[in-house]
């Protein structure tokens, strides 16, 4: 396939072995994120790009852009780019949600063993050269019970496998949700109130900020541990210092912060630090090699099936198409304005031409229409001209 895939970031090698083992060769990949005149001079003649966190593909660049079809982002977050912009010029963005889940899931299940076993003060002291083998307060998990608030993707995940250590699993989520294993609902006072360890999985903003308020905490049983893996703001940080330090809480696992540094260069402050019964780490949850991998073939997966049969299923900004094989001769990609009468008049323009329609499927999002036709004939330019210059056409593309 013809397609130009631009590729930036030093995204991993697996989304280049995806792309050619599906027939894409002409990929370029640059090692850096780019910006200003030389972002555009690098994606002027590209089908689709994909970025990690660092390249901004704001209002400006995207309409510098015309030919650009799809954009891939290899990461979980989409804020790098201007995704109403995306919308409206027909290009859908896709991310990869799901890629790292697995790794989070067991690094919550790893802090939840060592916190029961107080490992962390064992292991603190060891480095000091105490020699600590008392057993008091050192607990199995098995039989204990574990708190999930948020049962997502992430939360779904670490039911599982905490039941494969034996664990006893509960949840909380607001949303209805099909339990697995045997995990059940529990309200989320009496969650914090039985749980011996308490793990969020809550997205963030406005209405999780401080979930984890000092009266919940108060609820936890003092020997419960606390592991959040979520978002920063949804513990109150200071709350937690206080149980932790009087003793009101078994410990505490963190890899999110209400402020993180935004390099290495930068030090990673916490009233946390130096307490023993407490692990740190730097947002690492969802950072592994498998991960890594895992992004960079879900994304390119999703970018070569936009490019080469029009699916947009789980884009973030697009309606979404899901993904049918194409097995027609043309198939016709139609993004327009989500206004009446745009099918009508493009079915007319089929029936002028003598085609008939063996499939369409259509989906809306807000402003946004996008309709696929599957035709078993041949396509003219002329017909592709009269579909992409329809009034309400904001572009369309054969495949
Ligand atoms: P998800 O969207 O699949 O699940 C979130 C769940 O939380 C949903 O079921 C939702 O209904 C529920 N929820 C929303 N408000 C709630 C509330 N007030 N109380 C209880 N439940 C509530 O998200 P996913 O993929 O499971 O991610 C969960 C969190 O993990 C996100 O904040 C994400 O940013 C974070 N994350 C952290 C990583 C790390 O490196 N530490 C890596 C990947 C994700």
């Amino acid at each position: 396939m013809n397609d130009k895939i631009v590729l930036l970031e030093k995204i991993h090698p697996s989304a280049v072995e995806n792309l050619q083992a599906q027939g894409f060769t002409n990929i370029v990949q640059v090692p850096r994120a780019l910006a200003g005149a030389e972002l555009i001079d690098a994606l002027s003649d590209a089908d689709a790009v994909g970025i990690r966190s660092n390249t901004q593909l704001t209002a400006d660049v995207l309409h510098a852009l015309p030919r650009l079809r799809t954009i891939g982002c290899f990461c979980i977050g989409t804020n790098q780019v201007d995704l109403n912009t995306a919308a409206t010029l027909g290009i859908p963005v896709f991310n990869a949600p799901y890629s790292n889940t697995r790794s989070v899931a067991e690094l919550v299940i790893a802090q939840a063993i060592l916190l029961l076993r107080r490992i962390p003060e064992k292991n603190a002291r060891s480095h000091r050269g105490v020699w600590d083998k008392s057993a008091t307060g050192a607990f199995e998990t098995r039989g204990k019970l574990l708190g999930i608030i948020g049962y997502g993707n992430i939360g779904a995940q670490v039911g599982i496998l905490a039941e494969s250590v034996g664990m006893r699993v509960c949840y909380y989520d607001p949303e209805s949700k099909l339990p697995l294993g045997n995990a059940r609902p529990m309200p989320l006072d009496e969650l914090l109130r039985q749980a011996d360890v308490v793990t969020l999985h809550v997205p963030g903003g406005a209405s999780t900020t401080n979930l984890l308020s000092a009266e919940r905490i108060a609820l936890m049983r003092p020997s419960a541990v606390l592991i959040n893996a979520s978002r920063g703001g949804v513990v109150d940080i200071d709350a937690l210092n206080a149980a932790l330090r009087g003793n009101r809480l078994g410990g505490a696992a963190l890899d999110v912060y209400p402020v993180e540094p935004r390099s290495e260069k930068e030090e990673f402050v916490s009233p946390l630090r130096g307490l023993e019964n407490v692990i740190l780490t730097p947002h690492i949850g969802g950072s592994t090699e498998e991960a890594q991998e895992n992004i960079g073939r879900e994304v390119s997966d999703k970018l070569a099936r936009y490019l080469s049969a029009g699916t947009t299923r789980s884009a973030v900004n697009f309606p979404e198409v899901a993904h049918q094989q194409k097995e027609v001769v043309s198939r016709i990609l139609h993004v327009h304005r989500n206004e009446p009468g745009v099918i009508a008049r493009m079915n007319a323009l089929f029936a002028e031409s003598g085609l008939n329609i063996v499939a369409q499927h259509l989906q809306t999002r807000g402003p946004i229409g996008y309709a696929v036709t599957d035709v078993d004939a041949p396509i003219e330019q002329s017909l592709m001209k009269k579909l992409c210059g329809e009034s309400a056409a904001i572009r369309c593309h054969l495949v």
